[in-house]
């Protein structure tokens, strides 16, 4: 696996893949510490790319505090070495000074309009123009064929499908399912800032999540005039188990509006702090679909 920390070479490199080859490009942006969800990701980049690149970068531009930074776990080295066993093609790692050689403020910005502004726009400002600034600085390094991203990060997903549509990237942009422990805990890099005690409770998110979704289910007629009461029972259940709820809603699937009388594809997502820890997860909600696993 090739190691690459020049943004000069990255582009290079991807070029004379495609050049010489005419091979399809599979990229996976990540911020590093990697595990199983994004082995998930380099997977289906496997099977449905014939080169991988892989990038780790913690993008300072998305971080809305700066202890949030800080803590965030820089494992390059363990990365690497999984990624190479994976099968991985090349591995970008810049610094940041490499990303943004500018001096701040970064002269130009990507701002997804609407999307950027709700749920975790809303708790996290500015957050999403850091992801799509940075996000767009990649695809214009590595033009990649097809970029492959976590449906756990479900609003990025879609804020980045949003991007790419609006400003004409000649990308394809693909999610893949959030990998679960077997106690239901989506995997995250956070898990591992958890305490032992807050690890036991953390998976009643998803439960909590899979309940509600399951509720929904048993009356869909009634959608959206159950929802309130059903968000309501959660978030009370969530405060019990020693959660501090940042928001729980459902929205429509494919834009995350309001859901209106009618819809059929709809998803609850969440994002609450457990012990200091910001978890965020979602579930599917659709009318002959089981969203949950038992
Ligand atoms: O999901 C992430 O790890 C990050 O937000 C991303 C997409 C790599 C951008 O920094």
């Amino acid at each position: 696996m090739r190691i690459v920390r020049d943004r000069r070479q990255v582009t290079a490199l991807c070029r004379e893949w495609r050049r010489r080859d005419g091979q399809k490009l599979a990229f996976v942006p990540t911020m590093g510490n990697l595990h199983a969800g994004h082995l998930a990701l380099v997977r289906y980049a496997r099977e449905h790319g014939d080169r991988v690149l892989v990038s780790v970068f913690v993008n300072p531009l998305q971080f809305d505090r700066p202890e949030d930074l800080s803590r965030y776990p820089r494992t390059l080295e363990a990365d690497a070495k999984l990624l190479a066993e994976s099968g991985v093609d090349a591995l970008f790692c810049p610094e940041a000074s490499e990303m943004y050689p500018e001096h701040e403020p970064v002269p130009a910005r990507v701002v997804v309009s609407g999307l950027s502004q709700t749920l975790e726009g809303d708790s996290r400002p500015g957050h999403f123009d850091g992801v799509a600034t940075v996000v767009a600085k990649l695809f214009n390094l590595v033009q990649p064929d097809l970029a492959v991203f976590g449906e756990k990060d479900y609003q990025q997903l879609l804020l980045i499908q949003g991007m790419v549509a609006s400003l004409n990237f000649p990308v394809l942009v693909d999610g893949v399912p959030t990998v679960r422990e077997s106690d239901g805990l989506a995997l995250s890099s956070r898990n591992g800032q958890l305490s032992a005690a807050a690890r036991v409770r953390a998976p009643e998110l998803y439960r909590c999540l899979r309940d509600t979704v399951e509720a929904c289910l048993l009356e869909p007629d009634q959608w959206p005039t159950i929802f309130p009461e059903l968000l309501a029972t959660a978030e009370t259940r969530l405060r019990d188990a020693g959660f501090r709820p940042d928001y729980l809603s459902i929205r429509r699937a494919d834009d995350l509006g309001e859901p209106r009388a009618g819809d059929r594809d709809l998803i609850l997502l969440a994002a609450a702090w457990l012990d200091g820890v910001r978890l965020i997860d979602n579930l599917r909600l659709r009318v002959g679909k089981i969203a949950a696993p038992a």
